[in-house]
């Protein structure tokens, strides 16, 4: 599927990368290539991110080549060549032609040529920008281009002498989205946050997980989103304390909340959002009392997301606030300082408070700079997720409490002035939920 990017999105990327390459370099990055499922089906291909960021290119076997400053093209693909009786088997394919005309590349080549012009490109460059260890099989023909040249040095042939890690200036790109970067997330958060509302309205005691995530994943898919971002987790009553529960598979009871971790992968772009709500639409006092903590840990959290909040305080104030409430709760016991200090909240709070959200759903980046845990910056867009999850075998904590499994999960982008929550549009407020869920059930 094409791109909703314009091409000169991933030109201007390319050139951006490039100015930051050092003279006489080149970088080499390899597409995904095709898992096989079972016999004779492969798994949905998806592009590797990376490659798709800085092309847009969505076909797997093929490579990309950036050589800043080559008076023959800068911009070289290695792509699968046209051949039709694959085509009518396996769907249509640009081919280098394609390439040049749609991709906005310099030079195309077919797939099968590499082993002959990689050498000829690498030819002169000191420096060679790779990610070694992603690709096995590439890693391999890398060594085998740098023995060619070798093996031609007393004919004036010149080995590069460096190879250097692409991800680093790459991924620190990618770690800042630009404005249409930020609209394409803005409307996979609408989308996913959408898919969210719509369970809240159809779910009902005596549903099945599945079944819940199959009206979360028709609404991804009715609105161009045929994959989801991740496995989509839907998990009633204690199995919402397995916090990567993706086998969805149990009846929803009445009286238990359902956590459901889903969102949409909109061209390339991941929404990523958890609500918990309970299944016949009213709380009972314990729930409600622990979801109104993580709600508060999490709207505080949203609160110190701007320019200049370290990284770290985010998650450090989510332990403050809901340590606090666990003892107010009378699930842990003891000095709250001493309590956070030897992380005791970790029994029911063992997660982080998010992670880096875009082309990626744990996205790309660094965390710390220079030893520290780097601010926040606009431009970044991290999730916002704490959770209390009291397992169903702690028999530390009265009864009532066990089986409850909470996480409120929002996208943040960073803004100049502060914030916008890019999947505001389902609610989390009880209140707002219940009259939501009722409105449903009346409707
Ligand atoms: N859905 C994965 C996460 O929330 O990190
Ligand atoms: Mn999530
Ligand atoms: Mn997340």
């Amino acid at each position: 599927m094409k791109s909703l990017l314009a091409q000169s999105c991933f030109a201007e990327r390319r050139a951006r990368l490039m100015a930051q390459m050092t003279p006489k370099s080149i970088a080499i990055i390899p597409s995904a290539q095709l898992q096989p499922r079972n016999r004779d089906v492969d798994y949905a291909f998806r592009q590797d991110s990376d490659f798709y960021y800085l092309s847009g290119f969505d076909e797997p076997n093929a490579v990309l080549v950036l050589v800043p400053g080559r008076a023959a093209g800068e911009y070289v693909v290695f792509c699968q060549d046209r051949d039709l009786e694959m085509e009518i088997w396996h769907g249509y394919r640009a081919g280098p032609e394609g390439l040049k005309q749609d991709y906005g590349a310099d030079q195309a080549h077919p797939i099968d040529l590499i082993d002959d012009e990689m050498p000829k490109l690498l030819d002169g460059c000191e420096r060679i920008y790779y990610a070694i260890g992603g690709d096995e099989q590439l890693d391999t023909q890398v060594r085998g281009w740098l023995n060619a040249i070798r093996a031609q040095a007393r004919q004036g042939a010149v080995p590069p002498t460096e190879m250097v890690m692409l991800d680093h200036l790459l991924h620190e790109m990618r770690l800042f989205k630009s404005d249409e970067e930020a609209e394409l997330m803005r409307q996979a958060g609408e989308i996913s946050a959408q898919a969210h509302v719509r369970a809240m309205q159809v779910c009902k005691p005596g549903m099945t997980e599945y079944q819940l995530e199959a009206e979360i994943t028709h609404h991804f898919a009715m609105n161009r989103c045929r994959q989801a971002a991740y496995p989509s987790i839907v998990g009633g009553g204690d199995n919402a304390c397995v916090l990567h529960y993706t086998e969805n598979s149990e009846e929803l009871q009445d009286g238990d909340l359902v956590l459901i971790d889903a969102g949409c992968e909109l061209d390339y772009y991941a929404g990523d959002i958890t609500r918990t709500f309970p299944v016949n639409g009213r709380f009972s006092d314990e729930q409600k009392a622990l979801y109104e903590l993580v709600l508060k840990a999490q709207e505080a959290c949203i609160e110190l997301v701007r320019p200049g909040t370290p990284w770290a305080d985010v998650h450090d104030r989510s332990v403050e606030i809901i340590t606090e409430g666990l003892v107010e709760l009378g699930l842990l016991q003891g000095d709250l300082e001493d309590l956070i200090e030897r992380g005791a909240y970790r029994e029911f709070y063992m997660h982080r408070i998010g992670h880096w959200l875009g082309m990626d759903v744990h996205d790309v980046g660094d965390y710390k700079v220079g030893g520290d845990w780097r601010p926040l910056e606009p431009g970044m867009v991290m999730t916002v997720e704490p959770g209390i999850y009291v397992s169903p075998f702690n028999e530390k904590v009265d009864a009532r409490w066990r089986g409850i499994g909470i996480r409120i999960e929002d996208d943040v982008l960073v803004t100049e002035q502060g914030n916008e929550i890019l999947s505001a549009v389902v609610p989390k407020q009880v209140d707002e939920i219940e009259a939501l869920m009722r409105a449903a059930q009346n409707g």
